[in-house]
């Protein structure tokens, strides 16, 4: 099976020029850009992509993949930064701070090139970039300029390598999903015949191949994630993996009940463990998100590690760690941590388990598809996403119990009239969140002084950026009555209208 590995060195866009490659029906692998040469041969390249990057080839201690990897014999795209490594590294030059560009650009093309075969002569492209290449390696030439002079595409000789100074993943970029084309099926001589069935296929080999004779202990949220990568190592290795699942208290309504039943019907062992008091005690007088975080994460663990004790010589520890996660948690250098995602990754030292995650490489949609291939209800497939410390950080202020049965029921109102007017699943997200701010109103002949509800909907590819949901004014009107009416505590319901960026999905 072809395989594309691409080198990731920080990039935002990254994820996109492995997602286009999947589009084109080819797998592929993204890699560190520390990686090693052996760990790059293992993967046996058809080709080799090196990805954008924030950092300056010319500063020490700058991003750098391994030299070696050149010389594996697959033929090497560098996009951007992966160009400016590219002539770095093959005897060309690389200049800072000079004619930098962001933003949409015409490039011309200049004489012949495989990679823009049946492209006109100038086309519009995104370029992000404050270093250029002002001289190609020997043995090289430029294949493209802007109007600034700047080389924006160049090629070697022997068909070997290939730098776009432009992106041609990201959508601004004019023929930029058939620039991708032409280096995967012409240079790399891709066939293009990967699909999800066949990954199901090779990953239960995979595990079964690693795992042998080994017990595996799953953390299960009632998540897509972890209850995809459960139902795939069963698969795999049946009564080898025990799952468990932390009830933490802040689950949503009747949620526990309903995740638990779905698992049964999976066949998955299950340990249930009911530690909502444990957690909601130190939950209590907390108000700040981080500091919500790190005891829900802490406590997770201590639940978790004390369980897996109870199953006794586990050697691995499964996760449902998705592509997105791996950017959001900032463990790439060049990537920021805005959010603490809540998982069982700070396991203690003494558990030393081995991590699986089958999952690692795949985007949300992905992930679905192979839950629905293996059997995963949709309750469960097509529920939208929640948090690892679910209603704690929907709930802003002091959470108590009461508060998150206040919450818990309007979110089941506002659920339900999405699913009545046929919305829910064409939404990539939506709940609401208990503020804790009080307002007045007036009801029947009296007032109240009560909480405000806001109503949170948004769409989104992979909740890296997403946009929110215009929801029909009728909708929001019959839930913003029932809410009123039905959910003590409530007298008042405002609507989220902020995209990310500049705001987060959840507001904590
Ligand atoms: P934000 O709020 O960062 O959320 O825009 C992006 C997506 O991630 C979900 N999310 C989490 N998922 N553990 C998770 O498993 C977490 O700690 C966590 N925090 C946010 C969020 O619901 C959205 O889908």
């Amino acid at each position: 099976m072809d395989n594309i590995v691409i080198i990731d060195c920080g990039s935002q866009f990254t994820q996109l020029i492995a997602r286009r490659v999947r589009e084109m029906k080819i797998h592929s692998t993204v890699l560190p850009w520390d990686v090693s040469v052996e760990r790059v041969r293992e993967h046996a390249p058809s080709g080799v992509v090196i990805s954008g990057g924030p950092d300056s080839v010319n500063d020490e201690g700058a991003i750098s993949v391994q030299r070696e990897i050149l010389t594996l014999g697959a033929p090497v795209l560098g996009v951007c930064y992966g160009m400016q490594l590219l002539a770095k590294y093959l005897g060309g030059q690389v200049v800072s701070g000079e004619k930098p560009e962001y933003g949409t650009t015409p490039i011309r093309r200049e004489g012949k090139s495989r990679l823009f075969k049946g492209i006109p002569d100038s086309f519009d492209v995104l370029m992000s970039h404050g270093d250029r290449v002002k001289q190609v390696p020997p043995n090289f030439r430029a294949t493209a300029d802007t109007k600034h002079g700047v080389i924006a595409a160049m090629e070697s000789d022997d068909g070997c390598f290939f730098g776009l100074q432009f992106h041609p993943e990201v959508g601004h970029t004019q023929h930029g999903s058939l620039v991708l084309r032409h280096f995967l099926f012409d240079i790399c001589g891709c066939k293009g015949d990967w699909d999800l069935g066949n990954w199901i296929e090779r990953s239960v080999e995979e595990i079964r191949a690693r795992i042998g004779a080994g017990r595996v202990v799953c953390g299960l949220s009632g998540g897509v994630d972890s209850s995809v990568a459960a139902a795939l190592v069963h698969r795999a290795i049946g009564k080898q993996l025990e799952c468990i699942f932390v009830d933490h208290g802040l689950m949503r309504l009747h949620e526990a009940r309903q995740v638990l039943d779905s698992y049964d019907g999976l066949g998955l062992s299950v340990r249930h463990v009911d530690a909502s008091g444990l957690f909601l005690g130190r939950l209590s007088g907390v108000t700040d998100p981080e500091s919500k975080r790190k005891i829900i994460g802490e406590l997770f663990i201590k639940v978790f590690d004390e369980e897996s004790a109870k199953i006794g010589a586990v050697e691995w520890l499964l996760q449902g760690t998705i592509y997105p996660d791996v950017i959001e948690s900032g463990s790439k250098k060049g990537s920021a941590v805005i959010k603490s995602h809540h998982n069982v990754g700070g396991l203690p030292e003494h558990m030393k388990l081995k991590l699986l995650e089958p999952l690692r490489d795949l985007f949300k949609d992905e992930v679905r598809e192979i839950g629905r291939l293996l059997g995963v209800p949709s309750g469960i497939v097509d529920r939208h996403p929640f948090p690892g410390p679910g209603l704690a950080v929907r709930c802003l202020g002091e959470i108590t119990k009461e508060r998150l049965d206040v919450l818990r029921a309007a979110d089941a109102i506002f659920k339900e009239e999405l699913v009545r007017a046929g919305l829910y699943d064409g939404i990539w997200q939506s709940f609401c969140v208990l503020l804790p701010v009080r307002s007045v109103g007036v009801m029947g002949d009296g007032r109240t002084y009560s909480e405000v509800l806001a109503l949170r909907a948004v769409n989104s590819a992979d909740a890296m950026t997403a946009d929110w949901t215009r929801l029909p004014a009728d909708l929001l009107d019959v839930v913003a009555k029932r809410v009123c009416n039905e959910v003590r505590g409530i007298n008042r319901v405002v609507l989220d209208v902020t995209s990310k960026p500049p705001a987060t999905i959840e507001w904590e």
